[in-house]
């Protein structure tokens, strides 16, 4: 059997097991399983060590806590070294990457958005907007990082060695922005009554919204740019795509997509 999982702490939420093992599935690939393996902070280590020599893992995804302290462990290349976190392994020879950023920028192009050009306000400083900033420079959108603690923005930036502007929310200029990105979990699921958006500040008509958020499949944020002549994009696509990637990386084979987003749905409970 070869074995791929998920190391967090907790791990339990997940629903990236649902998504592999469809694929594995719908491709036959009987002889392949994606499990969860909850790891605490303490152990990583030796875990790893374990998972690779005696548990017949061909390699993991790392999620919180670990994708930042697991990067002495392992050999990752350099996209995972400029954004500073880690979020698939190979223990075959041990490589690591991050696959959110392929992720999240395949999904804007499959959703037809080209940050090209546009003006951006990004939200967020922690791993995921990394992700997402490390992205979004590498285009010519002109990117405002607003975040609740401001100096993590401008740290992130600095860290990054991008270029975008740490904004505080009086600084974002309604009728100029053109794509919001959430990429806090401001609006999830159990908080799914807030809204990622400074309420303070008038909301931009016509702009994009692309949310991190997929727990529920529609945040407070997509309905707002909805209401205000805008469109919204959920964060499903974004976690399906990162997932394919890791997927390609273990098993050489691009899985299908559509299996994916269809177990991923129906592990959230969501209709299409
Ligand atoms: P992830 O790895 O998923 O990005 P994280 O590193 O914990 O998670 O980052 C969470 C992000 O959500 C941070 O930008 C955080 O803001 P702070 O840097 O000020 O902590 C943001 N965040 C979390 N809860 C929030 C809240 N209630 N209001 C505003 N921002 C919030």
């Amino acid at each position: 059997m070869n074995r791929v999982g998920l190391i967090g702490w907790p791990v339990s939420h997940s629903i990236s097991p649902a998504l592999h093992n469809a694929a594995f599935a719908a491709l036959g690939m009987q002889d392949w399983q994606y499990d969860l393996q909850p790891v605490p902070p303490d152990v990583l280590k030796g875990s790893l060590k374990t998972l690779k020599e005696e548990g017949g893992y061909v390699g993991v995804n790392v999620t919180v806590p670990h994708k930042e302290t697991v990067m002495p462990f392992v050999k990752p290349d350099a996209l995972a070294q400029a954004i500073g976190a880690v979020n698939t392994i190979d223990f075959r020879d041990d490589t690591a990457t991050n696959t959110d950023v392929y992720g999240f920028m395949d999904d804007l192009q499959a959703n037809g958005i080209d940050p090209n050009g546009m003006n951006v306000v990004l939200i967020g400083a922690g791993g995921a907007a990394r992700a997402a900033l490390y992205g979004l420079a590498s285009t010519t959108a002109k990117i405002k990082v607003v975040n609740r603690t401001l100096d993590k923005a401008v740290a992130m930036i600095h860290g990054l060695g991008v270029s975008a502007s740490a904004a505080k929310w009086e600084a974002v200029k309604p009728d100029e922005v053109q794509l919001i990105v959430n990429c806090t979990v401001v609006g999830m699921v159990p908080k799914q009554d807030e809204c990622a958006w400074n309420e303070a500040i008038a909301f931009p008509k016509g702009a994009i919204v692309y949310d991190m958020v997929y727990r529920p499949a529609k945040t407070r944020l997509m309905d707002m740019a909805e209401a205000n002549g805008g469109r919204a994009v959920g964060g499903l696509g974004m976690l399906v795509r990162q997932g394919a990637f890791a997927f390609k990386k273990w098993t050489g084979v691009m899985p299908p997509l559509d299996v994916m987003f269809a177990a991923a749905r129906e592990a959230l409970g969501q209709k299409r």
